[in-house]
């Protein structure tokens, strides 16, 4: 008996050495403390030993005991700790490294630019306005002087809600829902920033959504120099003050007399180049004097009344302005290409 004791915790000591974690040492725990572990069982049979034996054995099997349960408490503890160092030394932190600088997001260079529209109007007595994506059939086309079956519609085909409701083609609806909320009687002066739609395929010049800024002023006396004198200020003010503007004619239903804007060719100064092709101008934008139709349908009287409208295109001046060469790159979300404008006016840095 005394050898089985012996052999035991031999190898109990030995097991609890070679142990490398907390789950072996609990299962050699078991296997020679437990209930059914071999000392137990050795001490089980003591019931068979003489009188004399029964003390000295006894007392050799608690030594067992403790020396098994000493070594596995140091070795457990030593387990912890190691385990304790591994892990310090994983999440080892280095207060001196630089931070992370977190990302600051800015402006759209699309934003950037109707915010830079607006300022400027804004500074001229204008007032903002807001109109509905998703406009009726009389605003978008009737109000504006394109009754159902007139030839102009088929220039601004755009994606249908219902027979009556649709996608609004431009800004120009705007015009009609201001000119009636003022009732007729009243100045109007204002622009109207938005994005419009229209049936198109995409392609480096074309997009199925795009923006537009309108502008109207209406008033008695509002004539076509007025006209010239805004969009020549806003010319020069967007695009630098050397540029100059021209007027040449165009046709809008919605407008009589219509003209299209062209500026001057920033590279070649009119002389022509690949830039301008040539004629050392560019478009800009459509405007005119208001129809009287349209001054009528709104609830103004066309004989004391005039006014000039004129619509463009931020995403067409963005692309001028700073010679980008694909519209879809602001529709595509490529931070690379955004983050580069973040430093425009009104953007962060
Ligand atoms: N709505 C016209 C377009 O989208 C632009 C325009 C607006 C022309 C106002 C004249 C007056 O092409």
């Amino acid at each position: 008996m005394k050898e089985q004791l012996e052999t035991i915790r031999r190898e109990a000591l030995s097991k609890v050495k070679e142990a490398h974690d907390l789950k072996e040492l609990q299962d050699i725990k078991v296997t020679y403390l437990g209930k059914k572990g071999s000392l137990t069982s050795v001490l089980r049979g003591m019931g068979k030993l003489s009188k004399e034996e029964r003390p000295v054995v006894g007392e050799i099997a608690n030594k067992v005991r403790e020396a098994i349960t000493n070594e596995i408490d140091e070795k457990t503890e030593a387990l912890e700790q190691a385990a304790l160092e591994a892990k310090l030394e994983n999440e080892a932190l280095d207060v001196t490294l630089p931070g992370r600088p977190p990302q600051v997001g800015g402006p759209h260079l699309l934003t950037s630019i109707i915010e830079e529209i607006e300022d400027l109007f804004i500074g001229m007595g204008y007032e903002v306005k807001e109109g509905p994506e998703v406009e009726t059939d009389y605003f978008n086309f009737e109000a504006m002087n394109m009754p159902k079956g007139h030839p102009a519609r088929d220039m601004q085909d755009t994606f249908y809600i219902t027979n009556e409701l649709l996608l609004r083609t431009h800004t120009s609806p705007v015009q009609a829902r201001t000119m009636q909320q003022y009732g007729g009687g009243q100045p109007v002066k204002m622009i109207c920033p938005g994005k419009v739609y229209r049936r198109d395929t995409d392609d480096a010049t074309h997009s199925h959504q795009f923006t537009q800024i309108e502008g109207l002023y209406v008033d008695k006396n509002v004539r076509m120099s007025d006209l010239k004198g805004t969009l020549d200020n806003f010319a020069k003010s967007i695009f630098g003050s050397d540029r100059e503007i021209r007027l040449r004619p165009s046709f809008f239903p919605f407008t009589e007399p219509s003209v299209e804007m062209d500026i001057s060719c920033k590279v070649c100064k009119g002389d022509g180049c690949s830039v301008c092709k040539h004629s050392g101008w560019i478009e800009i934008l459509g405007g005119g004097m208001v129809h009287p139709n349209v001054l009528e349908m709104a609830g103004y009287d066309s004989e004391k009344y005039t006014g000039f409208a004129f619509g463009m295109g931020p995403d067409r001046i963005a692309m001028l302005k700073y010679g980008i060469d694909d519209i879809r790159h602001f529709y595509t979300n490529d931070m690379r290409f955004l983050t580069q404008f973040h430093h425009e006016k009104g953007g962060a840095q």
